[in-house]
């Protein structure tokens, strides 16, 4: 069973009288990587929450290929700061493997090949708590895979890192995208959104103002907001 296309059909979001999301369209398919974009409090984790069905809308539907039921089949979700267990490395993936419901037998082979893929085979017995911001990075990117996903979705994975730990997840992205995994992500650096956006989703204010390709958007921004947050971004770059 598969969770794409994930659709949003005039979707809102409220706490209490407070609007957070309005009239949210969108139709997240297969494909190259789909960004997430926009000011702060724009609404993007918000969206993503939504998206992987922790929270449901208060007014609209969302379905995921169809279905309205939110308990994931093939998706998973990594949080800016991930909690990580008071365990090592490997337990901590173990863990995931295990409530994905892979095989005893299978699970050490897995978790190697995931410590190997991520480059934290050295780290597996160090306790996870201990990890650095882009190893805990890199071992919840490990986690989320363990779900073997369709739909990944990533919120600011690499907010927090210097710039070759965040070469080094924006490559775990890039090999993800090309097997097959489509992932919805939400970032703030537009360097990281030209190496890797397929399409963007432009938020402001808890609209969808843009949905464009990623070219598109960026040389023919169709609305004052985006264009002022391509140049604000740009200049504060520099
Ligand atoms: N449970 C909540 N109760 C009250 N306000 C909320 C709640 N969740 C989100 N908000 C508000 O909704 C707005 C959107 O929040 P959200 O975290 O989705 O924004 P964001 O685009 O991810 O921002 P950032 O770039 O800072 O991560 C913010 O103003 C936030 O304060
Ligand atoms: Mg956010």
């Amino acid at each position: 069973m598969s969770d794409l296309p994930l659709t949003f059909a005039k979707v809102s979001y409220a706490v209490g009288a407070t609007p957070i999301l309005r009239d949210v369209d969108l139709v997240v398919r297969a494909g190259a990587p789909t960004f997430i974009i926009g000011p702060n409090g724009s609404g993007k984790s918000t969206l993503l929450r939504l998206a992987m069905g922790l929270i449901a809308p208060t007014s609209g539907a969302i379905d995921w290929n169809g279905s309205r039921d939110p308990a994931p089949r093939r998706r998973a979700i990594v949080f800016q700061h991930p909690v990580l267990l008071r365990r090592s490395v490997a337990a901590n993936l173990i863990y995931a493997l295990d409530q994905a419901g892979v095989e005893k037998s299978k699970q050490d082979r897995r978790c190697t090949q995931l410590l190997d893929l991520v480059g934290l085979i050295d780290l597996a017995s160090r306790p996870a708590r201990r990890l650095s911001g882009g190893e805990r990075q890199k071992l919840a990117f490990a986690r989320a895979l363990a779900r073997s996903p369709e739909l990944l979705i990533l919120d600011e994975p690499t907010a927090s890192l210097d710039p070759s730990a965040t070469l080094a997840l924006e490559q775990l992205i890039a090999k993800a995208a090309r097997d097959g995994i489509k992932i919805l992500i939400a970032s703030h650096d537009l360097g990281q959104v030209r190496r890797l956006a397929g399409e963007i989703v432009f938020l402001h204010r808890g609209r969808v103002l843009e949905s464009a390709a990623m070219k598109d958007f960026f040389e023919q921004p169709r609305t004052a907001q985006a264009s002022a947050f391509l140049r604000g971004d740009l200049i504060s770059e520099e």
